[in-house]
C-alpha cells in the first residue's frame, strides 16, 4: 500500500511516498529556514507563501522520484495539526484538492504522532514502546501504545526544549536555529563551566520545566556584561546543553523504570542532538533498555514520517472529508478534526 504524505506545518514544504508505513520511496523537502534565520525565528507570513508557492512542484517531484503517479497512491496524507495556522492551511487544502480530483480517501495526521513515527522508517520498532518527543513546540514523555493510542506521561509546563535551546542559542549571539548552533559548538566548551538549575516540577515527576534554565542563561550573560567579563561562548552552550539533556533523560529514565518500559524511543527536531542521542544510549545500556533514534534525516520536519503515521491512521480507519480544517494546538492522545 502506497500513502502520498504531505507535511506543511512549520517552514518544510514535505511530501514523501511510503510503500506499507516503512519504505520510503521519495522524500522531497523545500525549506524556507534560510530566509528566516534573517529574523532570528520563523516569520509565519513568509512560511506560508512559500509554501503556497512550492507545495505544487514539492508534491509533483515526491510522486515523481517514487516512481508513481496519483492514480498509484492509495491514500493521501496530511498534517493537519499542531502547528503554525498559515502554513498548515496550505498543506491540507492541497491535500484535500488532491484527494477529491483523485477520488482518493484523505487521512488527517498529527504531527508530533507523526514525529513518532519517523522511527517506523528507521528502525524496525513497533509499539508498545515509551517515545522521548523533543520539538520546537514539543517536550513529552509519551507511552505508545498502539500505532493510533498515546498517553502522555510528562510534558513541559512551559517552553519546549528545542525552543529553550532556540533562545539561549539566541541570547550567545548564536545562528538561528539556537539548538543546531549550540550542539555544533558545544564540543569546543567545558560543560562543566555554569551550572544551570535542575527544576524539579511540583505534583509531576515527569514534567519538565525550561523557561527558569533560559532566564538563568540570560542573567550569566548579562552579569558578565556588566561585570566587564568575557564569556567563552562555547563554555556556556556545552553548559546549557548538558543541563537540558540531563532533565530529558532523568525524566525519561524515571518514566521507563516506573512504568516498566524496556523499549524507548525519541523523536522530534531535538532528537538529532548529539548528547541526547549519546546519554539517553548510555541511560539505556545502564539499565538494559533498548534505545531507538531516528535518521538524522528525519529528525527534522519531513513528510515520509507522516506517510508512515498516516498509513496507520488509514489502517485503523481513520478518513477525513472535505471539510477538514487545520489546528494550531491539539492533543497527542485526543487528536480529533
Ligand atoms: O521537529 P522540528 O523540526 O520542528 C517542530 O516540530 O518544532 O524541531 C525544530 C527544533 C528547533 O528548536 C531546533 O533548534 C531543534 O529542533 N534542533 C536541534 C538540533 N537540530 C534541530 N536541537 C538540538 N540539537 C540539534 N542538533
Ligand atoms: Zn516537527
Amino acid at each position: 500500500m502506497k500513502i502520498l504524505g504531505i507535511e506543511s506545518s512549520c517552514d518544510e514544504t514535505a511530501a514523501s511516498v511510503v510503500q506499507d508505513g516503512r519504505i520510503v520511496l521519495s522524500n522531497v523537502i523545500a525549506s524556507s529556514l534560510e530566509e528566516h534565520k534573517l529574523y532570528g525565528g520563523v516569520v509565519p507570513e513568509i512560511a506560508s507563501r512559500r509554501h503556497a508557492e512550492c507545495i505544487s512542484s514539492v508534491v509533483d517531484e515526491a510522486l515523481a522520484n517514487a516512481d508513481c503517479t496519483l492514480q498509484d497512491i492509495d491514500a493521501v496524507a496530511v498534517t493537519y495539526a499542531p502547528g503554525l495556522i498559515g502554513s498548515l492551511l496550505v498543506g491540507v487544502n492541497f491535500a484535500k484538492g488532491l484527494a477529491l480530483a483523485a477520488k482518493k480517501p484523505l487521512v488527517p495526521v498529527h504531527h508530533i504522532r507523526g514525529h513518532i513515527a519517523s522511527n517506523y522508517i528507521s528502525c524496525d520498532i513497533e509499539p508498545p514502546f515509551l517515545c522521548l518527543v523533543v520539538s520546537g513546540g514539543h517536550s513529552h514523555i509519551t507511552a505508545v501504545k498502539s500505532y493510533t493510542e498515546f498517553e502522555i506521561i510528562g510534558k513541559t509546563r512551559d517552553d519546549a526544549a528545542g525552543e529553550a535551546l532556540d533562545k539561549a542559542g539566541r541570547t550567545m549571539g548564536l545562528a538561528y536555529p539556537g539548538g543546531v548552533s549550540i550542539d555544533k559548538l558545544s564540543p569546543e566548551g567545558d560543560e562543566n563551566k555554569y551550572t544551570f538549575p535542575h527544576p524539579r516540577v511540583s505534583n509531576s515527576m515527569y514534567d519538565f520545566s525550561f523557561s527558569g534554565l533560559k532566564t538563568s542563561v540570560i542573567n550569566t550573560v548579562h552579569n558578565a556584561h556588566q561585570k566587564g567579563e568575557d564569556i567563552k561562548t562555547a563554555d556556556l552552550a556545552a553548559s546549557f546543553q548538558k543541563a537540558v539533556v540531563d532533565c530529558l533523560v532523568d525524566n525519561f529514565e524515571l518514566a521507563a523504570r516506573n512504568y516498566g518500559y524496556t523499549k524507548l524511543a525519541i523523536a522530534g527536531g531535538v532528537s538529532a542532538n548529539s548528547k541526547l542521542r549519546a546519554q539517553a544510549k548510555d541511560m539505556c545500556d545502564k539499565n538494559g533498555f533498548e534505545l531507538f533514534l531516528p535518521q538524522m534525516k528525519y529528525c527534522g520536519d519531513n513528510a515520509a514520517m507522516i506517510a508512515s503515521q498516516g498509513y496507520y491512521e488509514f489502517m485503523a480507519g481513520s478518513r477525513a472529508g472535505e471539510g477538514l480544517n487545520a489546528y494550531a494546538t491539539m492533543p497527542i492522545d485526543k487528536a480529533v478534526f
